[in-house]
């Protein structure tokens, strides 16, 4: 037994000289001289020599720390940030951190923490940020209580916690986060929340945690910004026990999709004695759902349904007046009808996407929502083929609507009439058939951002954006243009305050001079992923200050007459383009090198021509374009052929005039 012992100790100490040498070799990653580094992962068995004494943040999880004390970090006295995540740290001894005054966050998730000094954290002024995450703490009381008093996160999350007892002692004045996600906490009495008391507006986590019981009164009079119970399916034994508390918001939701057990009109009861802002349940089921399930939900000013097998929401829901937000997404709806709407009056914020079936956009169906601000229906399948004032009735303040990725829609002109206040409309990768010659969009007097996106429009239809004036945003990326080109006269024209433009993605071949010539307050143009060649930047000479992506195209070279449209730019990228590295290009390629500062994607900007150097990064090409051997011998002649013509006329002349004497 005791010669195998010590070949075991032999193999250890192998190892461990194996680990410290390779240690020596890899360097830490330094994301901000002298202040953040990482050393995640290098196998270190202590604080690198090569890192600076004035380190503040560092990682350095998964290494190997099997105990740290007094003198383990002694030299980085700037430490504020501490990650050690997955270190096999066993013991943290006394005075650990005893020389890190300023540290506020240290991290020990993932670590099978044996024992803890009582001073293990005596050192910082003010530590404020504690991870436990995963450490195998199975009583609150292996945590010692010195100096946690700053103490505002605590992170207990899969441990095996089954009493929220803290020791007397324990500060618990300034916390605000405190996490007890999947432990084995059954039972909340109120002796356990008392200990609490002192927390202000507490974030509390219980998610994962088979909660059985909660004490009557356990949370009587006490106040939070959040409490989470997710996961639990018998919502009654919470919401009784969460008699008399306030809470912000309530999150109630499971993760599983299991429908062991349905949520009945019974269980909200508990709802009507306790006061919440805002609750979600997310992918429970509902059985029997009918308008008494919602009668203790009067006092909600949020709630979310999100994958609650939802077919229709009941008539006769009353009382809801304080609602303002309202999600449906992932439901069965049918048709838009279905929600009911006019139950919810004051709703200003409604999401139904992702639902699971083709939903029917119907008509009028939200009409009683006059307060209605912000709309998301994206992911639904809608189809329409007159879209979408009917559908869209009675919305006057609507400022945002989300329509993208849904079946073809049919726009008429001014489509968007019973919206004048729209200022966000997407229409992404929705296919859009424009009946009228006229705009679609035309009374959008307000409306600032516009994604068009993958939308199949037919962009020589010079009025599709007309009446745009405020348009600062538009995104056309993947439509296509006629001859691949955008013309002198195009569909941009009316929009004087476009400051963003995407035109990625839309198989271009040129852009006309003076296709932008009245978008001159453009900021940010995105011509991407299309096959232009170096020409087009003419168009662009107008503008000064600009972000410009011209990545992936087929620029070859750039003529000397637009580098100075190219000069007068903020950022240019230029990374994937087929660019010619020789001597006809060379002026573009000296401006190039001398302003390296403004280009975006230098890695990946290279030559494509001459082949001999194909790759290499812009950057590093040497070109000497002086004149060549051949051309000075070429260039002697030449002159000696003048000189010769020269003497020879001279002789002519002298002898023309001796004749004429
Ligand atoms: C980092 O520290 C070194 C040595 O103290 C100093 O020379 C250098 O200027 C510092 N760099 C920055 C960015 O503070
Ligand atoms: C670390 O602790 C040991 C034992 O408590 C003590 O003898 C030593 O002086 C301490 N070292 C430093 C650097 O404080
Ligand atoms: C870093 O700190 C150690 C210990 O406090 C000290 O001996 C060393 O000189 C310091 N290094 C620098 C570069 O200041
Ligand atoms: C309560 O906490 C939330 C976030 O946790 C914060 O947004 C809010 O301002 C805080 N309220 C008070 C009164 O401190
Ligand atoms: C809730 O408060 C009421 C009135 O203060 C009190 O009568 C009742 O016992 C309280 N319930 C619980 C469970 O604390
Ligand atoms: C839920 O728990 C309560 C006790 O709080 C119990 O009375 C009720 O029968 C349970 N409901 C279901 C459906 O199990
Ligand atoms: C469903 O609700 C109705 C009316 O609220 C009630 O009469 C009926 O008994 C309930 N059915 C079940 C199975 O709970
Ligand atoms: C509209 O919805 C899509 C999909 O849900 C989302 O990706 C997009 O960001 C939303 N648009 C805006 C402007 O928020
Ligand atoms: C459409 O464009 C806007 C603005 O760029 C952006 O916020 C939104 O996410 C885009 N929508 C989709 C579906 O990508």
């Amino acid at each position: 037994m005791a010669p195998c012992a010590g070949c075991f100790l032999l193999a250890v100490m192998f190892s461990a000289s194996c680990k410290a040498f390779t240690s020596s070799d890899q360097m830490c990653t330094e994301k901000e001289a002298n202040k953040t580094y990482n050393c995640e992962n290098l196998g270190l068995t202590e604080v690198p020599d090569t890192l600076p004494n004035t380190t503040e943040f560092l990682e350095f999880g998964f290494n190997f720390l099997p105990v740290i004390e007094n003198t383990t970090f002694t030299r980085l006295i700037d430490l504020m940030f501490l990650d050690l995540t997955r270190c096999q740290i066993n013991w943290v001894h006394e005075d650990t951190f005893q020389y890190q005054h300023q540290l506020n966050t240290i991290v020990l998730t993932g670590n099978p923490l044996i024992f803890m000094a009582e001073t293990a954290f005596n050192g910082p002024k003010s530590l404020k940020h504690l991870s436990l995450i995963q450490t195998g703490i199975s009583n609150l009381e292996f945590i010692p209580v010195y100096n946690l008093e700053q103490l505002e996160s605590l992170h207990l999350g899969s441990n095996h916690i089954s009493s929220i007892k803290f020791p007397e002692n324990f500060p618990t004045q300034n916390l605000k986060v405190l996490d007890f996600q999947n432990n084995a906490i059954y039972y909340i009495s109120s002796e356990d929340m008392n200990a609490l008391d002192k927390a202000t507006n507490l974030s509390l986590n219980f998610n994962g945690n088979d909660i059985k019981a909660i004490e009557p009164g356990a949370f009587h009079s006490k106040s939070f910004q959040s409490l989470k119970f997710g996961g639990i399916l018998n919502l009654s034994v919470i919401l009784k026990g969460l008699q008399n508390s306030t809470a912000q918001s309530l999150w109630l939701g499971t993760f599983e999709d299991s429908d062991d057990q349905d949520l009945t009109p019974a269980m909200f009861e508990g709802l009507c004695e306790m006061s919440v802002e805002s609750i979600n349940l997310q992918k429970h089921h509902f059985s029997n759902i009918s308008s008494t399930t919602f009668r203790c939900f009067t006092q909600l000013k949020e709630l979310d349904l999100t994958a609650t097998h939802l077919k229709a929401l009941p008539s006769g829901i009353e009382g809801m007046n304080a609602l303002k937000k309202l999600v449906l997404n992932v439901n069965n709806f049918d048709q838009l009808c279905q929600i009911n709407a006019a139950s919810f009056p004051s709703l200003t914020d409604l999401s139904i996407k992702g639902n699971m079936k083709t939903l029917d956009f119907g008509a009028g169906c939200l009409e009683k929502l006059e307060n209605l601000q912000k709309l998301d229906l994206s992911h639904n399948d809608i189809e329409a083929s007159d879209c979408c004032n009917l559908q869209l009735k009675n919305l006057p303040h609507l400022q945002y609507l989300n329509l993208s990725y849904n079946e073809p829609l049919g726009l008429q002109s001014q489509a968007f009439k019973e919206c004048p206040q729209l200022e966000h409309l997407d229409l992404a990768f929705t296919h859009l058939h424009i009946k009228a010659p006229q705009s679609p969009f035309q009374n959008l007097r307000v409306l600032q951002v516009l994604n068009l996106s993958h939308c199949l429009l037919d962009t020589s239809n010079q009025h599709l954006l007309a009446g745009l004036v405020d348009l600062r945003h538009l995104n056309l990326q993947g439509n296509h243009f006629q001859d691949r080109r955008i013309a002198k006269t195009n569909l941009l024209q009316p929009l004087n305050s476009l400051e963003v433009l995407s035109l990625s993605s839309c198989d271009l071949l040129s852009i006309d001079k003076q296709a932008f010539q009245s978008l001159g307050k453009m900021s940010h143009v995105d011509l991407s992923y299309n096959s232009l060649t170096g020409d087009s930047i003419d168009a662009l000479s107008h503008l000064q200050g600009i972000y410009l992506n011209l990545a992936v195209n087929s620029i070859q070279a750039i003529p000397p007459l637009l580098l100075h449209t190219l000069s007068r730019q903020n950022t240019i990228n230029l990374r994937h383009n087929p660019l010619d590295c020789t001597c006809s290009n060379m002026h573009f390629i000296t401006w190039y090198k001398e302003n390296l500062q403004k280009f975006e994607g230098v890695e990946e900007t290279m030559c494509a021509n001459p082949p001999s150097l194909t790759g290499v990064k812009l950057y590093d090409v040497e070109l000497s374009c002086g004149i060549t051997a051949v051309g000075i011998f070429f260039l002697i002649v030449f002159l000696f052929f003048i000189a010769i013509l020269l003497i020879f006329s001279v002789k002519f002349l002298l002898r023309w005039k001796y004749e004429h004497i």
